[in-house]
Order: C-alpha cells, then structure tokens, then sequence
C-alpha cells in the first residue's frame, strides 16, 4: 500500500525542504514526497530513496522522473551500502494492533517503537561527519523510549517541532552524532 502524503508527511517535508544536504537517503519512502522534495533542494547532489514495499518502489520507479533520484527496494539499510549528508525517516509509528495483518506503513512493531529503534542501531553506520538524521514519531510511539534509544545509540536530538493534532502530537527530530572526547592524559 502507498502511503497518501499526510500531516505527518507535510511537517518532515517542511524540515527537508529547509536542511537536506549533499547526499540524501529516504527510508521509506512511500509516495516518495521526502526524496522528491530533498532533490528541489539545491544544497542536495542526490538521493536515493528505499521502501521495504516492492510495489512502492515499482510505482515511484514509474511515475516520478527526477534525474537527482534513484529507487531501490530495502529493509531499513539491509541493502545499503553508501554514507549519507542526510537521512531521512518518516517511519510507522503505531502500535501494532495484533486483530489486524501487519501494515508496514502504519506499524512500527508490537509497542509502535520497534522499527525505530532498529533503525538508529544501524543509522550512525551510514550517517557521514556532520551528517543529519531527520526522524518523526508521535505522541502514540512514546517518546519517553524513543529518547533512550537516541541516546542509547550516541545521537543528539533536537526538537524541531511539535504539532498538536486531535488525537497525537507529532515530533519532528534533527539528530547528530554525539562527538566523544578524547582526553589524552600525559
Ligand atoms: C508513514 S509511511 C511514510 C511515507 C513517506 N516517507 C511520507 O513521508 O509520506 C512509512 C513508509 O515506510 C515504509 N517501511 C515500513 N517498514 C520499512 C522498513 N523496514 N524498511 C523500509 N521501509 C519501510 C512503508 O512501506 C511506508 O512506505
């Protein structure tokens, strides 16, 4: 299934359009508005975007012709070679309901956290010096663990924004990696 462009894609888009840079990867990409509105970005060289979806990927492929842009299918980074300026990750982000099939664009595991967490162990491995993780997550993934795992993983977050919506506040995340201090003792 296609993921129809929605608040939680309009507020990503927002922070993409303002700080993509170089070399952009777009996990899971659906409709592919965050590659395509990275690429407009003059700050961007290119992008590639993935989705664990085979469909998704066919139907960008079709109808979105953008020489900045290449598609290919990929479970989070398991077909990820390269290192990128910028990450992006509008991920699903509910709680499974386990009456219903899995729906990769809105289940992000049994607690709604999972798929994050597994993306920020691998992240820092294909984030470059200075690089920048764009990440969403809502009011319903709990953001009491999404923050242990950035911290868990050696990011740093800031809040770029909070949006209230009748049922879920939305969070969109830039974050860094923590730099360790090498203290030399003589
Ligand atoms: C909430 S939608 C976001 C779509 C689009 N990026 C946007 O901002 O509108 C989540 C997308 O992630 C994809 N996805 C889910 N699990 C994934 C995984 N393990 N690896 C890559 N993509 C995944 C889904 O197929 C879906 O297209």
């Amino acid at each position: 299934m296609i993921y129809e462009p929605r608040d939680d894609s309009y507020l990503t888009a927002k922070y993409v359009k303002k700080l993509a840079k170089g070399s952009v990867l777009d996990v899971g990409t659906g409709s592919g508005i965050q590659a395509v509105t990275a690429s407009k970005n003059k700050k961007v060289n290119k992008v590639l975007a993935v989705d664990i979806q085979k469909d998704v990927i066919t139907h960008c492929k079709k109808t979105i012709k953008n020489k900045k842009l290449n598609f290919k299918q990929s479970n989070l980074f398991s077909n990820i070679t390269e290192t990128y300026d910028t990450i992006i990750f509008n991920p699903p982000y509910l709680p499974k309901d386990p009456n219903l099939e899995h729906d990769h664009t809105y289940d992000g595991g049994k607690e709604g956290y999972e798929i994050i967490e597994k993306f920020l162990k691998s992240a820092s491995l294909h984030l470059r010096e200075n690089g920048i993780i764009l990440l969403l997550f809502s009011s319903l993934t709990n953001k009491k663990k999404v923050d242990s795992f950035i911290k868990k993983y050696k990011f740093q977050s800031k809040l770029l924004e909070k949006q209230h919506f009748f049922f879920e506040d939305l969070y969109s995340y830039q974050l860094t990696l923590k730099r360790t201090k090498i203290i030399i003792s003589p």
